[in-house]
């Protein structure tokens, strides 16, 4: 089965996507994906000043579930400068650049500063769901303030694609999504974690994260995250391209996804449990179950559920 596509202009070998957040800010880390076989990679989310995130402990994971507040640290647009020119000097696969910021204002000069970067796409976070207590209600959350944000960025991108980040704790992802789309969004990572959450320790009686809440990620979400996708990809008749995320551990996780309306595959969890080689695996069981069920080309897959169903309406 084919894995490779171009999107907005973009080679993908593959796939599968290094999810925000995952494994660092560094070139090496980026470099370290792609040798492993990631198909393209993100940044974590970068703000425009130094960021410091939740005290310790901020994770916690269980088979089923990964709880964090990691609170989105990060040494602002400076050190992202010297880690994405380094990494651009040879870049072995797309770089995605994913951007956070307190106040629409602010997402739109995070955005002119990395776009002087020249990332291959913007990945807008609008979603985090454990930083409400220092910002308030993220902007995923209201169809006027994902509209705000995503005009604002577009204002200022150029020809640099725009993906907004969603967050599937809203009560309808299909208003929001549609409200991007008219702002100019020109795709969607769906989903950020979910929640938040909460863990308590027995002993103790006292929750777990120093933040008591996290997002949550990993298997326990991928229901949501279908589903999420599904949602999105119906509200935008399938015009948008989807890097769906969301509970990805293996290849059939990824064409699942894809049914609903995926383009891309992001993985984040999964890096801890099944260690650096999770792409090539999912792409290696991707292209097994494609052999066995004779698919030529992973573009087929896309969206495949609401084909069916039409089918059958
Ligand atoms: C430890 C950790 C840190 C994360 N940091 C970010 C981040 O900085 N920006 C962002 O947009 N998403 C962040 N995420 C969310 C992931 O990118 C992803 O959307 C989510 O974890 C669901 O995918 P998964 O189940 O494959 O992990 C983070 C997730 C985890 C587990």
């Amino acid at each position: 089965m084919k894995l490779s596509q171009t999107l907005l202009g973009i080679d993908f070998k593959n796939p599968t996507v290094l999810a925000s957040g995952i494994w660092g800010i560094t070139a090496a880390s980026w470099r370290r994906a792609a040798k492993c076989g990631v198909g393209a990679v993100t940044t974590k989310s970068l703000w425009l000043h130094e960021h410091k995130g939740h005290r310790n402990p901020t994770i916690i994971s269980t088979d089923h579930w990964t709880l964090n507040a990691v609170g989105v640290p990060d040494a602002g647009v400076e050190k992202a400068r010297e880690e994405i020119g380094s990494f651009n000097k040879n870049k072995p696969v797309p770089l995605i650049a994913n951007i956070i910021a307190e106040s629409v204002e602010n997402y739109a000069k995070t955005a002119e500063r990395i776009l002087e970067l020249k990332p291959d796409l913007l990945e807008v976070n609008i979603s985090c769901p454990n930083i409400e207590d220092e910002f308030g209600r993220p902007f995923a959350c209201s169809v006027g303030d994902a509209s705000a944000v995503t005009k604002a960025v577009k204002a200022v991108s150029g020809k640099t694609p725009v993906f907004i980040k969603l967050s599937p704790n809203v009560d309808s992802i299909a208003a929001i999504a549609i409200a991007c789309a008219k702002a100019g969004a020109d795709g969607f990572t769906v989903i950020n974690t979910a929640g938040p959450g909460m863990a308590i320790d027995l002993k103790s009686r006292m929750p777990i994260l120093a933040n008591k809440v996290g997002g949550i990620s990993g298997p326990a979400i991928k229901p949501l995250a279908v589903r999420c996708i599904a949602d999105v990809y119906k509200a935008t008749e399938g015009k948008l391209p989807i890097i769906g995320t969301g509970g990805v551990f293996t290849g059939e996780d990824a064409i699942e996804l894809m049914l609903a309306g995926a383009t891309l595959i992001g993985i984040g969890t999964a890096l801890a449990d099944r260690g650096e080689n999770v792409f090539k695996l999912v792409c290696d069981e991707m292209a097994d179950w494609g052999k066995k069920n004779g698919v030529k080309d992973m573009k087929e897959l896309i969206g495949g559920m609401h084909r069916e169903l039409q089918k059958k309406s």
